[in-house]
């Protein structure tokens, strides 16, 4: 008899977390953002190939062809959908049939918070959020409000912006690098962000997930500018800014906004942690990109189709941190994926977390 029931009860704890992983599954992943992220929206939009990886050798790794992606293989976004068990997560734009579900890749590689950022050459911010609006539209009319209210709720809204903002004053050296103080101008950044996470919670969003801005004074293409080749100090300096008021912004966000949950990533100091103590990650060069031209492989020329035609590529990409003048190895993209999937960082949830609360 205490057999029998102990089965049942066994049985009864099967079929629950049974239905636990198949409720798991179904929370979708939306993704927005920059080319940290972006899985090859940037292929289908009217644009220059200054801001396009569909071209050998990205991709060469785990596809064995480019897909889009600026790395030599999978990037965050590709090991986040692995985690939580959802297949690759298509870009918006990609022609063919998909219904979806699992969620969608609105991210485009050179796109800012703003909307002058890299103008005409991406999808900017706002234009993402429009698009997922019409995704939004799309689960109402397929499973009604309640339903896709629900799926709404339970997707997780995954973001790497920012970067750009920044990087592109210095690349162009932009009037705002004297016409603005940096706060002003890291506000207008914060502010834009806030108002895309805003209109996302009164969708049905409630579970995000950040990655600040990285170091982007210590990327091979702002180390060339420097003769010593040190780190350049002032892109990162708005970096710090702006993470700082990130931070603040979701602890704001958070005491305001009922059942707002978020997981905050500390991209800037875990990145560093490989550039600067490569061997410690299992890496031999931290500075020196694989592929690119000149100093660090720092001029921004790597499949040949942008300025400088000629470009020289690594033997052996899983030794660098560094894939191009600005992008990371799927290597250092998986071991940072792993870290943002299990870790809390300041007192914010994994993203692990926010798959698995409801
Ligand atoms: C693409 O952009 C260029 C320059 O901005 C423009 O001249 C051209 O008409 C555009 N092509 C399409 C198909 O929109
Ligand atoms: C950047 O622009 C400023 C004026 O806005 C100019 O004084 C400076 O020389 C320029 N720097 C470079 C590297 O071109
Ligand atoms: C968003 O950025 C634009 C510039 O692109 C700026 O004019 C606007 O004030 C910003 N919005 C917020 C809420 O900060």
């Amino acid at each position: 008899m205490e057999k029998k029931i102990n089965f049942q009860l066994l049985s009864i704890f099967i079929l629950a977390s049974l239905l636990i992983v198949s409720t798991l599954a179904k929370n979708p992943l939306f993704i927005f953002g920059d080319s940290i992220l972006d899985a090859g929206n940037n292929n289908y939009i009217n644009t220059s190939t200054l801001v396009q990886a569909n071209i050998r050798p990205y991709g060469i790794t785990f596809f064995h062809f480019p897909t889009g992606r600026f790395s030599d293989g999978r990037i965050i976004s590709d090991f986040i959908a692995e985690h939580a068990n959802l297949p690759f997560i298509p870009p918006f734009l990609q022609p063919g049939k998909h219904h979806f579900y699992n969620g969608v890749n609105f991210a485009s590689a050179a796109a800012g918070a703003l909307a002058e950022t890299n103008q005409g050459l991406v999808i900017d911010f706002h234009m993402q959020l429009q698009n997922y609006k019409k995704v939004e539209k799309l689960f109402r009319h397929k499973f009604g409000e309640v339903e896709a209210k629900k799926r709404l709720t339970s997707a997780v809204y995954l973001f790497s912006i920012g970067a750009n903002d920044y990087l592109s004053l210095f690349l162009t050296n932009s009037s705002i690098l004297t016409t603005y103080t940096k706060s002003e101008y890291v506000e207008l950044v914060i502010g834009n962000i806030t108002s895309v996470i805003t209109e996302i919670y009164n969708t049905g969003g409630r579970k995000f997930a950040f990655l600040n801005v990285p170091k982007i004074g210590c990327v091979p293409v702002s180390r060339i500018s420097n003769a010593d080749g040190e780190c350049n100090t002032e892109p990162s300096e708005y970096a710090m800014l702006h993470n700082r008021a990130l931070f603040h912004v979701l602890e704001e966000l958070k005491m305001k906004l009922p059942g707002f949950k978020y997981s905050f990533y500390d991209f800037y100091t875990c990145a560093q942690q490989r550039i600067d103590y490569p061997s410690k990650y299992g890496f031999k060069e931290g500075k020196t990109a694989c592929c690119g031209t000149g100093k660090f492989r720092g001029i921004w020329s790597c499949g040949g189709t942008r300025l400088v035609k000629e470009f020289e590529l690594c033997e052996n990409v899983n030794d660098y941190v560094f894939w191009d003048s600005t992008h990371f190895t799927e290597k250092v993209y998986e071991q940072l994926a792993d870290e943002m999937w299990n870790l809390h960082s300041y007192g914010s949830h994994s993203i692990k977390e926010l798959f698995y609360l409801s």
